[in-house]
C-alpha cells in the first residue's frame, strides 16, 4: 500500500523501465514500472546500422542478447530476431529490443512520462542526437508530459537541442566537472543528472542555487533517497522504484 504521507513516489523515476524487476529497456520493463506505480521512466536510446532509434544501453550486443557484435553494425531487421529478455529471466524470453516508436506507444497507453537518454555509439553523437530530437517531435503524444532528453555526450545534446529546441534537456555526469555551469548554459539544459555517490549537500546546493534542477542516478536504497531529497534533489532514478515508494513491510 502506498502511504501518502511517507511515499517518495513523486520523485522516483524508473531506471531503464524497472530494471531490477524486468529486462532493462524493454516494453515489459516499461509495463512493470507502470504496474509499480511510477509516473516517469528513463530509458536509453541508440541508432542501429540503418538509423532506427531503439532502446538499448550498450555498444555491444552480448550482455542483453547473448549474441556477438555491436548495435551500431546491426540493422533493425536483424536486431529484431534477437531475444532481449531471456538473459534476465526465462519468464521474459521473447522480449524484443523495442523501437522508440513502440516505446512511445506503450508510454501513451500506460500514461507514463519519460526521460530519453541518448547513448550514441562512438562517432555517432551528432547523428543520434538529431535523430532522437526529430523522432520525439514527430512521435510524442500530446497527452503525455513533454519528455526530457539527456545524455553524457555534449555533442548529442547539442544536436538534439538544434533539432528540437523546445524539449527539456539534462546533462548526465558521473562526476560534476569544474565547468558544469558553462556546459549547462551552452547546451541550454534545465537540469543536471548526477551519479548519486558524487553528490554532497554543498554540491547539490550549488546546482540548485544556480537555478538548475538536480536528479540523481541510480538509487535503490530508501535511506539514501531520503538524504538526497533532503538536499533538494528533485528525483532519483531507481531500478527498484517500489523500494523507495512504499513503506517497508514490517
Ligand atoms: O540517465 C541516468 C542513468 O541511466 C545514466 O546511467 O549508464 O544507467 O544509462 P546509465
Ligand atoms: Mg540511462
Amino acid at each position: 500500500m502506498i502511504n501518502p504521507n511517507k511515499s517518495l513516489m513523486l520523485g522516483v523515476i524508473g531506471h531503464r523501465g524497472a530494471a531490477g524487476h524486468a529486462p532493462e529497456n524493454t516494453l515489459a520493463s516499461l509495463a512493470k514500472a507502470a504496474e509499480l506505480g511510477v509516473r516517469w521512466v528513463e530509458f536509453d536510446v541508440m541508432l542501429t546500422a540503418d538509423k532506427a532509434v531503439v532502446l538499448f544501453h550498450d555498444d555491444k550486443l552480448d550482455r542483453i542478447t547473448l549474441t556477438p557484435g555491436t548495435l551500431d553494425e546491426t540493422p533493425l531487421a536483424v536486431l529484431r530476431t534477437l531475444d532481449a529478455g531471456a538473459w534476465f529471466d526465462a519468464a521474459f524470453a521473447g522480449e524484443k529490443v523495442p523501437t522508440l516508436e513502440e516505446a512511445v506507444e506503450t508510454l501513451a497507453r500506460l500514461d507514463l512520462g519519460a526521460n530519453v537518454e541518448i547513448k550514441p555509439s562512438p562517432g555517432r553523437e551528432t547523428e543520434t542526437g538529431k535523430a532522437v530530437g526529430e523522432a520525439l517531435l514527430s512521435l510524442w503524444p500530446g497527452k503525455l508530459p513533454s519528455p526530457v532528453i539527456s545524455s553524457f555526450e555534449a555533442a548529442a545534446l547539442a544536436a538534439a537541442r538544434d533539432a528540437a529546441p523546445a524539449l527539456d534537456r539534462a546533462l548526465n555526469v558521473f562526476k560534476i566537472p569544474r565547468n558544469w555551469k558553462k556546459q549547462l548554459q551552452q547546451l541550454d539544459c534545465s537540469a543536471l543528472h548526477c551519479r548519486e555517490g558524487e553528490l554532497t549537500a554543498a554540491k547539490a546546493r550549488a546546482v540548485l542555487d544556480a537555478g538548475y534542477c538536480l536528479r540523481a542516478f541510480t538509487v535503490n536504497d530508501r535511506a539514501r533517497a531520503k538524504t538526497l531529497f533532503g538536499w533538494g534533489v528533485e528525483a532519483v532514478f531507481s531500478d527498484f522504484p517500489d523500494r523507495l515508494m512504499y513503506d517497508p513491510v514490517p
